[in-house]
């Protein structure tokens, strides 16, 4: 388990990112979620577009089916993309989670985060939209997705509460969170510093980061596990399962937590047995030397 944010709240350490559940029928969809809970994944997160709407209800059905306790879990969504745009207006997040909640079958989230930025964002909007949510009941707390350091202060000036989410991708083959840290003042691309340190910023700000995709090399090319372009990575990776006696995904899972920052990976596995897997990551963790090892195994570069 770890803090969710400030919140003083308890959550596992791996969340079930259920962004591919629209893919499954029903029974599919439950034997994921029990088996997720099985494992100790407690944490699910959501978006409003993920299967247009029809992941959200899949998981509901789901949960029905398994007669899970309400409070025995912990719900996140996210809002704010439309076709072809982003929309933080006061209006469209209102009633977006009043449509994530229907589709949820739940009377309120446990986190609203903010999905991607958007350019045309009025922070007097989003602030009186999220303590509407609040007021009412809807939303306990409220984080953001994507989004760099001045965008998270500027939001956070107007509001009455911190947030405590930054959904951020995040694998050992995609690290700009990490690299700037690694390369201050040189004159490589690895020194640009592209998100105003984002990954400092919430770590003083005790906000927690969520990584997305940790298996991915990014959402067209799919996973990076055994694919030929990743031969000293996949070695490595392999080495270290066998010498700790678990799955190569662990392995994966376990060098994001090896991370001080505490970072909450959200997995995106819709097969139970790799769930499975995933989850030896909490029985290990990974040295200095085997963390930097994968780093650069991947392909990136120290100074
Ligand atoms: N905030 C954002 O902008 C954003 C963007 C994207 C995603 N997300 C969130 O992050 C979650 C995770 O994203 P993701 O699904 O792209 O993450 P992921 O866990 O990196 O990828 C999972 C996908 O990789 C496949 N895969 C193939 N071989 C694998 C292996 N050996 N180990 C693990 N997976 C393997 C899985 O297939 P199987 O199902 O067959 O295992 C599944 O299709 C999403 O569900 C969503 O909640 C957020």
């Amino acid at each position: 388990m770890q803090e969710l944010g400030k919140t003083g709240l308890g959550v596992s350490r791996i969340a079930l990112g259920c962004m591919r559940m629209a893919s499954l029928d029903d029974k599919a969809a439950q034997a994921v979620v029990e088996t997720a809970l099985e494992q100790g994944i407690t944490f699910f997160d959501h978006a409003d577009i993920y299967g247009g709407g029809a992941s959200e209800r899949r998981f509901a059905m789901a949960m029905k089916g398994l007669k899970v306790d309400r409070e025995a879990i912990m719900l996140q969504s996210k809002c704010g993309i439309r076709k072809g745009y982003f929309d933080f207006s006061k209006e469209h997040i209102v009633a977006s989670v009043d449509a994530i909640l229907s589709r949820l079958e739940t009377d309120y989230l446990d986190v609203l985060a903010l999905h991607r930025p958007d350019a045309l964002m009025e922070p007097e909007e989003v602030a009186e939209a999220f303590s509407e949510l609040k007021a009412a009941g809807k939303v306990r707390y409220f984080g953001v997705s994507n989004q760099n350091t001045y965008q998270i202060e500027l939001l956070q000036s107007y509001l009455s509460e911190p947030l405590v989410v930054n959904q951020l991708q995040l694998s050992p083959v995609h690290t700009p969170l990490i690299d700037a840290g690694l390369h201050v003042n040189m004159k490589e691309a690895a020194a640009i510093v592209r998100d105003g340190s984002v990954l400092d910023y919430c770590r003083l700000k005790k906000m927690t980061i969520q990584a997305w995709s940790p298996f991915l090399i990014d959402l067209q090319k799919g996973t990076f596990m055994n694919h030929p372009d990743y031969g000293r990575l996949n070695q490595t990776i392999s080495r270290l399962a066998d010498q700790y006696h678990v799955s190569r995904e662990a392995i994966v899972v376990a060098w994001i937590m090896r991370h001080p920052a505490k970072i909450q990976t959200v997995v995106g596995s819709m097969n139970p047995a790799r769930l499975e897997k995933i989850a030896e990551a909490e029985k290990i963790v990974l040295t200095r030397a085997e963390w930097y090892e994968i780093y650069t195994s991947a392909g990136n570069s120290l100074p």
